[in-house]
Order: C-alpha cells, then structure tokens, then sequence
C-alpha cells in the first residue's frame, strides 16, 4: 500500500465523477450569481488541517456555496465580456487530460501530446491560409499568445535596426487593439505608434498617414491587427496591413483571440483573407471555438525564428534540444514563454476530430446570426437603438435616456433574476450595452427578454 494521497480512492473518484456527470447533463447549466450570491465569511474555516476533509462534504460545500458564486461561462445567457461556451466533448476530454496528468512541454516527454496538439494548430494555421510550415503551440490565453509573438517581432526588428537603441523599435496598433497588447508592449519595454482610425479599423490608409505625419517611421518594425475587436467585434484591415506589412518587412500580427474564430464562418471568413500575411496569429479555442479555458492557440508563419529568440535554455534541458535543424523535435515550449505546459490543445483537438468540422462552422455562424437578429428586434423597438451595425458577434446598442447608473443596476438585476449576464461598455466615452454572442443555443426569445427588461 502506497501513500494515501496517491492510493486509487473509489469514494473520492465516485462522488467527484458524480458531480462532473451531474453537472455534465444539466441543459442548460444555471446562470449562477457570481459575487452577487455573497459567501458567509466563516464557509472556509478549518477546512485545512492535519487529518483532511471527508471529500463528501467538501464537494457539498463546493456545490451548495462556492460553485453558485461563479457566474457560469457556460450558460446560453452569458453574454458579458467574451463568453466561453465549452463543448461536452471538450469538457470530457479536460477530464481525461487532468486525469492522466498529461504533461505537453517536450516531444521526448510528450510527442503523443505533441503530435495531436499540431494537428490542430495545423488544421487552423490552413483555414487561416498561412502557408505550410506554419506553426506554434497552445498557450495558456491571448494575453500570452500577444506577449510571445511581439517578443518575437521586436528582436526581429531590433536585429534589422542596429542603428536603433533596444527601446526604440515600436509596433504601430490601434486605439481598439486589446489591452493585452499594451500589457505587452509595457513588458517588453517598447513604446507603440498608436494609429488614429475611422470608426474604429485599423487600415493600410490610417497606417500610412500615422507613418507619415511621425519624426521616426523607421522605428516601426511591427503592425498589429486586430481580427474581432474585443468591445465591438470589428474586423481591421487584414489585407492592407498585412500587404504593407509584407512590402515594408515589418512583423505582422493578428490577433485574433476571439473574432478570428469566424474563420469557421461561411458568412464571415472571406473577412480574414489577409491573415495570409500573418507572421502571428492568435486564436482562442477557449473563446469561440468552444473549448474550456485555458487555451490560445499561437501560430507562427517560420516557427523556427520563433523559438531561436524563445526557447529557454539550460544544461539540464539540454537533451531536448537539438542543434540540427533539420531534425527538431517539436517542443512546444520552445515557441512561447512559458516551459512546464498541460496538454491545453488536446480538449480543442479531441472536440473538433469527433464533431467534425461541420459542427464547429454551424456553432460559430449561430453566433453571427443572432446577432444579425438581434440587431433587427432592437430595430424594432422605441426605447432602445443600436449604436452601430452588429459586427461578428457582438451588438452595441443604448437604452435611450439611461444613466450609467441605470446600466449597472439593470445589468445587476438581470444576473439577480438569473436572466441573463449582460455588462455594460464604452463606446466614444457613453456607457451603451454590448451584447457579446457565443454559444449556438442562445435564443430570440432572451435576446427580447433582455431588451424588455430595459423598459423600466
Ligand atoms: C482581441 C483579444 N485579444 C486578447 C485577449 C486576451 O485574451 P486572454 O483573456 O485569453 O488572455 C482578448 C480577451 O478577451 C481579446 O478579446
């Protein structure tokens, strides 16, 4: 008999997988309150001690008191911030993954990891029409995937311009690029040309004149797009940036966190023609390709500049690299800043090989669609009106007349009566209502629910 803690326990393992199958099969999952079901300040106490819990009644507690206290990411009526809206395959598979302690860090530790992981990063590297040889790894978000491929972009453009100091190369972005954009920039101790837009896309044209209304154009050495606004849904300038780019030798990323996504989408994916220029593209599978958090999936056109500038290197990490090129070994921590990884792809990869393709392209487009509707019903009604077109899946719309008070409290109210979970934004400095759409059984009928409720 071993240690306890690594003994096969068929008590703790039926009442765990009990509450994952029970949790599995709820249709849908209940919305949940988040911090609005307040926890009683004593829940937790004394739950740390010499001999352990009994898992029963710490999976109780988990149930009745902490799980209603997260907002469920999951529900039909998420509709805040980005939603994530993980498949039943994905989520078995997150299972399996946890459950097997699947390490994803090396191809000698893990090629079986490794060799299934880039299938799917193949797989979305071709339907975003990067070239062969493209390629990269999961990472744990977007933030991560934008902080590795500039860091890649700026010591490409350091080398290029040794006239310049470290600090001076710049990547122009946009007013409307996510902040984890400038989280980045900010770590990597590098200053942005930030381009002023029409109507908020970045294009070739707003690009060129930034350029040439700047002391130091020179300095730029990377342009960042943005595929799907975080706030809006907007779609830049794919191909002009991208052809500038290519003319120019700049890098060029597109982040594509959450809209680039609509590359699924019959509707929206002749919009991402010019992620054929992409030197980065990032895609969240954790977002709107339906996988559970947490997963960016980061793809470099050359993959091998990348991880000459990230692998990490040390003696005891030594057998894992190899200094022939021609025979490397995937390992994808070589290509982002991160070294221990789980195997993050694998619930994405095993959620799209058994739906199918098919599957994931209707899922995708039903987000479109009801944001299409949903833009018609608000249309239709006196007390509310749309502040712009709905762009991917996001509308932007105001309540006529409301305070940025009223906007909190409603959208306070609307989680307390376990309608929906809707956030207010900014657009142009007023506090308007964003309705961000993902998962494909959000319905009508809600959307007109939603709406009703800011009669009052
Ligand atoms: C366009 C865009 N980029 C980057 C991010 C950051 O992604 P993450 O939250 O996974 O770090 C987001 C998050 O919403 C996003 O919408």
């Amino acid at each position: 008999m071993g240690h306890k803690m690594f003994t096969y326990d068929a008590q703790l393992s039926d009442v765990v997988f009990e509450y994952c199958r029970e949790r599995l099969s709820m249709d849908p999952v209940p919305l949940d309150w988040g911090s609005l079901r307040a926890i009683p300040t004593n829940a937790l106490d004394g739950l740390i001690r010499p001999e352990g819990c009994d898992p029963d009644q710490v999976l109780e507690l988990f149930k009745d008191v902490l799980a209603p206290s997260v907002v469920s990411i999951d529900s039909p009526g998420f509709l805040a911030f980005i939603p994530n809206a993980p498949t039943k395959s994905s989520l078995l598979f997150d299972m399996v993954v946890a459950c097997s302690g699947l390490n994803g860090t090396s191809w000698l530790e893990a090629s079986g990891v490794v060799v299934a992981e880039n299938q799917a990063l193949e797989y979305l590297a071709r339907r975003a029409g990067m070239p062969e040889g493209s390629g990269g790894a999961f990472v744990s978000g977007g933030s991560m995937g934008n902080l590795s491929s500039l860091t890649v972009g700026r010591d490409l453009g350091r080398a290029k311009h040794p006239e310049l100091a470290g600090h001076e190369v710049r990547f122009a972005i946009s007013a409307d690029s996510h902040s984890s954009i400038g989280t980045a920039l900010h770590v990597l101790g590098i200053q942005p040309l930030l381009v002023s837009t029409d109507d908020h896309r970045f294009t070739r044209a707003s690009l060129e004149a930034a350029l040439a209304n700047d002391a130091n154009p020179s300095s730029v050495v990377g342009v960042v797009a943005t595929a799907g606004t975080t706030n809006a849904g907007i779609i830049d300038d794919l191909e002009g940036l991208g052809s500038y780019a290519r003319e120019h030798d700049l890098w060029f990323h597109v982040d594509g966190a959450y809209g680039g996504a609509a590359i699924f989408s019959q509707s929206e994916a002749g919009k991402f023609s010019g992620l054929r220029h992409a030197d980065s593209f990032i895609v969240d599978p954790h977002k709107w390709l339906f996988a559970p958090l947490d997963s960016c999936a980061l793809i470099y056109r050359n993959p091998t500049a990348a991880r000459k500038i990230l692998a990490q290197q040390a003696s005891y990490l030594d057998i894992l690299h190899s200094n022939d090129d021609a025979h490397y070994e995937w390992n994808p921590s070589d290509f982002a800043i991160h070294l221990s990884r789980r195997a993050r792809g694998l619930p994405f990869w095993f959620s799209l090989v058994t739906y199918g393709t098919e599957a994931y392209e209707s899922a995708v487009q039903a987000a479109v669609d009801i944001a299409k509707r949903a833009e018609v019903i608000i249309a239709g009604l006196d007390h509310v009106e749309l502040v712009r077109p709905a762009s991917l899946s996001v509308v932007l719309y105001r309540r006529i007349g409301w305070s940025d008070a009223q906007y909190t409290e409603w959208s306070h109210r609307l989680l307390r009566d376990q309608v929906a979970f809707v956030t207010p934004t900014k657009w142009e400095g007023e506090t308007v209502a964003r309705l961000a759409f993902l998962h494909p059984d959000t319905t009508d009928d809600l959307v007109r629910e939603i709406l009703e409720s800011m009669r009052d």
